[in-house]
């Protein structure tokens, strides 16, 4: 009995982590395959020196290209991988080129999968990322959903019950697992921060790719620099663009290179706001307290909005959402979704041994 866990790009990191270490406590053979989906030491790297994730076994070393050239060059590595092996599951992580070349692959010469982070919807199919999270979805064998309307999702596109596990969220085992590490103090002295600052993260094509919203999201930010000063661990997405139409161009805007998990989740925790439009971020400001701007006009975590500190914004909004936040301080109390309690690997790893020793 083997399993296979795919992952490839930064989010994936933090979300395998705690499934692999539960599952290596239930004593079962597993293999750790790396796409190079991301490559940057601090997109890929990084998160290896600093969560508790073994080496990767195999490193595809696909890289940056096209959808299509991307997914397809991880879909013929694998399918040669899997055919020389055959896992008894694969397991997959959210929802990147990486999770829906994996799931095509195995369906398509049936070996079973597992998908970590199902049912989510922004029902925007104008993301990459809601195409590999229906596809994904539909091919899957065990749908492991971190929040109760995952179900419903699911359910309506036919997906049946027997597939759908409840367990939370293993980014949030992660968490709560380095909370300890967090510390703001350092890490804001290293930044020069002195006083109250913000932290953002930007990198949809929808708000850095083209030179229109580009602008427009450039605009609402240096207004919203006015209100507290914004540190910017800006993806390799879109930033020659933002810094080439004059982002960096604001006293208060202080853009520097990706940070390493404990460091960037040391700075959010001090933090009064977070502006962006990660997928991630807005779950791990909903559990450190920390209110959340989400620049996008939808979410496929809405649980961070009813249970949580998450408020979508447009870009002529910011500024003044942003100085409410401000004025009214972090919130003392606040609820958080239920199962984001530290314990999603182990529910996953009781789900996947149940499931493979009723195949055996
Ligand atoms: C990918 C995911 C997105 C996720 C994000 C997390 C897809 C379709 N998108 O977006 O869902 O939110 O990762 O960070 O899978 N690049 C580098 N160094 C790297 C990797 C990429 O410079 O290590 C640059 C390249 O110019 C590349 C661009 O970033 O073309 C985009 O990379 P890609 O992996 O295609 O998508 P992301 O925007 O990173
Ligand atoms: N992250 C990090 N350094 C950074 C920005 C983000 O370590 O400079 C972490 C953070 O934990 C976040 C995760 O990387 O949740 C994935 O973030 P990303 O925004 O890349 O992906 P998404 O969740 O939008 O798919």
């Amino acid at each position: 009995m083997t399993v296979v866990h795919i992952t490839g790009a930064r989010p994936n990191f933090p979300k395998a982590a705690p499934v692999i270490r539960a599952l290596a406590a239930r004593g079962l053979e597993q293999r750790l395959v790396h796409t190079g989906q991301h490559y940057d030491d601090k997109l890929s790297e990084i998160f290896f020196r600093e969560l508790d994730l073994p080496r990767p076994d195999v490193n595809l070393g696909v890289g940056s290209g096209s959808h299509a050239s991307q997914t397809a060059a991880v879909m013929i590595a694998l399918e040669e991988l899997f055919l020389a092996s055959r896992p008894s599951l694969v397991v997959v992580y959210g929802d990147v080129n990486s999770t829906v070349a994996a799931a095509m692959v195995c369906a398509k010469i049936g070996v079973p999968l597992a998908h970590v982070e199902a049912g989510l919807r922004s029902f925007d199919l104008t993301m990459p990322e809601e195409i590999n999270r229906k596809v994904t979805d539909a091919l899957c064998d065990l749908a492991l959903i971190t929040s109760p309307e995952a179900w419903g999702h699911l359910a309506r596109e036919g997906v049946a019950d027997s597939k759908i596990h409840f367990v939370g969220n293993p980014m949030i085992d992660t968490l709560l697992g380095q909370l300890d590490r967090f510390d703001p103090a350092p890490v804001q002295a290293a930044h020069a921060l002195t006083g109250p600052y913000a932290v953002a993260t930007l990198h949809r094509p929808a708000n850095v790719d083209d030179v229109a919203s580009a602008q427009a999201l450039i605009q609402a930010m240096h207004k919203a620099a006015d209100v507290v000063p914004i540190l910017i661990p800006l993806h390799p997405r879109g930033r020659a663009r933002l810094m080439d139409l004059g982002f960096g161009d604001h006293a208060g805007i202080r853009v520097v290179d990706p940070l390493g998990y404990v460091e960037f989740m040391s700075l959010v925790r001090g933090s009064v706001a977070v502006v962006t439009d990660s997928g991630g971020v807005q779950e791990e400001t909903t559990v450190l307290g920390v209110p959340c701007l989400t620049l996008r006009p939808n979410t496929e975590r809405p649980i961070t909005i009813t249970s949580g500190t998450n408020k979508l914004v447009t870009a002529a909004a910011l500024p003044d959402e942003l100085r409410a936040v401000v004025e009214a301080g972090r919130p003392a109390t606040w609820p958080v979704p239920p199962l984001w309690d530290g314990k999603a690997g182990e529910r996953i790893a009781e789900v996947v041994v149940t499931w493979l020793a009723g195949r055996s």
